[in-house]
């Protein structure tokens, strides 16, 4: 498991573990990235300041999709 509410894995590291272990994150992230999974449900609310315009807001028992955040990547199109 990666770590969880660390803005340095939401704003920088993720992206570029994806490009190496793309299968494994689609284990709990879902197939193709969009509809997630119950392995990947959020343990408690999170607040997320991407940048000053842009806030993610996370819910408890909420799924985390890849396109939650952005529009990339796409595995199926
Ligand atoms: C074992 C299951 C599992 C795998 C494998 C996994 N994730 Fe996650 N991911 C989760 C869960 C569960 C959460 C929600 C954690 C929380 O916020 O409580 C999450 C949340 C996230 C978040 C939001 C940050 C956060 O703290 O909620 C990002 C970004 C993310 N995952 C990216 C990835 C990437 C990229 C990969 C592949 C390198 C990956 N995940 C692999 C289960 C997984
Ligand atoms: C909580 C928000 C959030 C979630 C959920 C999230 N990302 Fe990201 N992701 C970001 C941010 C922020 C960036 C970095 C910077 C940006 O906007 O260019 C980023 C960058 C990336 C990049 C690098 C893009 C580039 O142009 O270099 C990839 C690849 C990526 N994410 C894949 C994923 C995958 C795969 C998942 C799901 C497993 C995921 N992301 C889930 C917020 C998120």
């Amino acid at each position: 498991m990666h770590p969880v509410n660390d803005l340095r894995w939401v704003k920088g590291r993720h992206g570029n573990v994806w490009e190496h272990q793309a299968k494994e994150c689609q284990a709990c992230h879902g197939t193709d990235l969009k509809v997630g999974s119950p392995l990947a449900r959020v343990s408690a609310g999170r607040v997320f300041r991407i940048e000053d315009h842009q806030i993610v807001r996370l819910t408890k028992g909420q799924v985390v999709t890849c396109t939650l955040c952005h529009s990339w990547p796409r595995v199926n199109d």
